[in-house]
C-alpha cells in the first residue's frame, strides 16, 4: 500500500536528486478550482507565465511548455530542430547524456556520442576541446546539433556551456547548440543567451520545485526559423500559437501546474 504522506518519522521530505520537495505555498495551490483552460483568463496566466520564464532561463527569446516530463522536452527540442537521418554531436557525461543520445536514436537522429574513455567519463564534465577538434574536422558541416548536459543529475558534475559555445565559434561550426538543463535550471546559474544556446531542455520538477509533469525549451532565433521550415509539433507547446485550430495542450496538469508558477510569483 502507497504511504503517500503518512510516515512513522513525521513529514515525508524527499531526499533525492529530484523531483524536489514541493514548497507548502505551491501545494496549497493545487486546491484551486479549475478556469476555462480556452477562455481569456487562462490566456493572460499563460502570457505571464512565459513571460516569467524568459527570466528563469535569462532569455529575451521565446520559451516553450510543454504538458511532458522532461523525457519530453528533450525529444521536443529534438523534433522541432533535426530530422531523421541528421548528425548530432553528443557528448556523453553519464546516465542522462547517454539517454538523450538513446532517444535520438529512437528517433531516427544519427549520433556520434563522444567523450573521455572508460569510467573517466562519468568523472568528468565536457570537454569542450574535444568538441572543437571534431567540428573542425566536420569542414562539410554534415554535424547539424550538438548536445551536452548541463548538470549531469546522475553523477551531480556541472559542465562549462560557455566554454562549449566558445568551441563552437572558434570551429567556425553552425550546428545549433543544444543543452539539458533539467537539474540545473535554477539550481546552478544558466545564462540562455548570454551562452548562446539554441535550445535549452528543462523540466518543473528540480530547481523549480514544482511537481514533475511540465518540460520546458527555450529557443533562439536561429533555432526558431529552422523549426519553422519544418514539420512543426506546436499542438503540444504552450507558447508557439493558440488558435481554434492549434490547441495546446493545457489539461489538467499543465492547468494546475501553471498555479504553481504563478505561486512562485513568476
Ligand atoms: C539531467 C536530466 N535530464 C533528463 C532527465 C529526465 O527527466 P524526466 O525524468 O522528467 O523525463 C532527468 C531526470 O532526472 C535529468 O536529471
Amino acid at each position: 500500500m502507497l504511504k503517500l504522506d503518512q510516515h512513522p518519522s513525521g513529514r515525508h521530505f524527499l531526499h533525492i536528486p529530484g523531483p524536489s520537495p514541493v514548497p507548502a505555498r505551491v501545494l496549497r495551490a493545487i486546491s484551486y478550482q479549475t478556469i476555462d483552460h480556452r477562455g481569456p483568463e487562462f490566456g493572460e496566466l499563460g502570457l505571464k507565465l512565459l513571460s516569467g520564464m524568459q527570466t528563469i532561463f535569462k532569455t529575451k527569446h521565446p520559451v516553450i511548455i510543454y504538458p511532458s516530463s522532461g523525457t519530453g522536452a528533450w525529444e521536443g527540442a529534438l523534433v522541432n530542430t533535426l530530422s531523421a537521418g541528421d548528425l548530432v554531436l553528443m557528448y556523453e557525461t553519464g546516465h542522462f547524456a547517454t539517454l538523450w543520445n538513446k532517444l535520438a536514436n529512437r528517433l531516427g537522429i544519427k549520433t556520434e556520442f563522444i567523450g573521455m574513455p572508460g569510467a573517466e567519463g562519468w568523472r568528468h564534465g565536457v570537454d569542450a576541446a574535444k568538441i572543437e577538434e571534431r567540428l573542425k574536422a566536420d569542414a562539410s558541416h554534415q554535424i547539424k546539433a550538438v548536445c551536452v548536459v548541463h548538470n549531469e543529475t546522475s553523477t551531480g558534475v556541472t559542465s562549462n556551456i560557455a566554454a562549449v559555445r566558445k568551441a563552437m565559434d572558434v570551429a567556425k561550426h553552425p550546428a545549433l547548440l543544444m543543452v539539458d538543463t533539467i537539474s540545473g535550471l535554477a539550481s546552478a546559474d544558466y545564462r540562455h543567451d548570454e551562452w548562446g544556446v539554441d535550445v535549452t531542455v528543462s523540466g518543473s520538477q528540480k530547481g523549480l520545485m514544482l511537481p514533475p509533469g511540465i518540460g520546458f525549451n527555450a529557443i533562439s532565433p536561429k533555432q526558431l526559423k529552422q523549426a519553422r521550415q519544418r514539420h512543426y509539433q506546436e499542438h503540444i507547446g504552450l507558447g508557439m500559437r493558440s488558435s481554434s485550430l492549434i490547441r495546446p495542450a493545457i489539461g489538467h496538469q499543465p492547468q494546475q501546474l501553471t498555479y504553481y508558477m504563478v505561486c512562485m510569483k513568476l
